[in-house]
């Protein structure tokens, strides 16, 4: 039975666990693979070919353990891979949409910013879309130059983190925006200190609950939502797990051991 399979998820690192985090919430009965490749992180300034190289190997990994659909937890990787996934293979793929939607809709400031990577800024998906929603807001952007390594390294509280993200941010509050858009999914983690520093009515999107509810809608679609009680989860990184391993266990409240996995 396709149904019983379990959902595939990868991110360059430890950001999709932004999106597997509100997956077990609303889909507790799935069993869930998550794959990090830590080895190769970070995507955000690859080219789109390592890009898709890295993603048809992650998903030949996936498929063989017997997937039944992918949710690409990284903006950057949908940025330069969905299109080629989605042509090459059959499952169905679910990719990280860059949220500037409902920020420009809801904007009464008529200013907003989306904070991502190179590579995902450069990507078709985002061009669309601001092109079609943000036309009529002052859209602000901005690289998260050094995010990534922050989450990676364990860094989130330390006081010069705050000193780069205050930096950071400063531009785009002076621009008066009411709506920041997190554009890669490393970054909801920092949510308590961009909140810190940022004015109280400016909003934070986190795409997760978006991407889980169309995978719920396609799970819906073609049949597969598993009908057993509780999920199993099984967890693979390219290569150091530690960051992985301690992040995991305190969302899922018991200590949780990585495989390895190096493609
Ligand atoms: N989580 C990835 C994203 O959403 C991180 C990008 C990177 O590895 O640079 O874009």
């Amino acid at each position: 039975m396709q149904a019983n399979k379990p959902i595939g998820i990868f991110d360059s690192g430890v950001g999709g666990l932004s999106v597997f985090k509100e997956l077990i919430k609303s889909l507790p009965s799935e069993d869930v693979l998550y794959f990090a490749d830590t080895a190769n992180c970070p995507y955000g300034s690859k080219s789109n070919i390592e890009v898709i190289e890295l993603s048809k190997k992650i998903v030949d990994f996936l498929i063989n353990k017997n997937c039944k659909t992918i949710i690409v937890a990284c903006n950057t990787a949908t940025a330069a891979a969905i299109d080629y996934l989605r042509s090459n293979y059959e499952i169905p793929f679910i990719g990280m949409e860059p949220a500037v939607k409902p920020a420009a809709l809801n904007s009464k400031s008529k200013s907003i910013a989306v904070l991502a990577t190179e590579g995902t800024f450069n990507g078709r998906l985002y061009i669309e879309t601001s092109q079609k929603y943000a036309k009529d807001v002052n859209l602000n952007v901005k690289v998260g130059n050094r995010l990534v390594s922050i989450v990676e390294n364990d860094l989130i509280n330390e006081p010069e983190t705050k000193k780069y993200i205050q930096e950071l941010l400063n531009p785009l509050i002076a621009a008066n925006i009411d709506h920041l858009v997190l554009g890669c999914t490393h970054y909801p983690f920092l949510i308590p200190v961009l909140k810190d520093i940022l004015p109280d009515n400016v909003e934070i999107i986190d795409p997760a609950l978006a991407v889980v509810a169309q995978l719920k809608r396609i799970l819906i679609k073609h049949n597969l939502i598993n009908s057993k009680t509780e999920g199993q989860y099984d967890f693979y990184s390219s290569g150091n797990s530690s960051i992985l391993e301690k992040m995991v266990s305190k969302i899922l409240k018991f200590d949780f051991r990585v495989n390895n996995y190096s493609i």
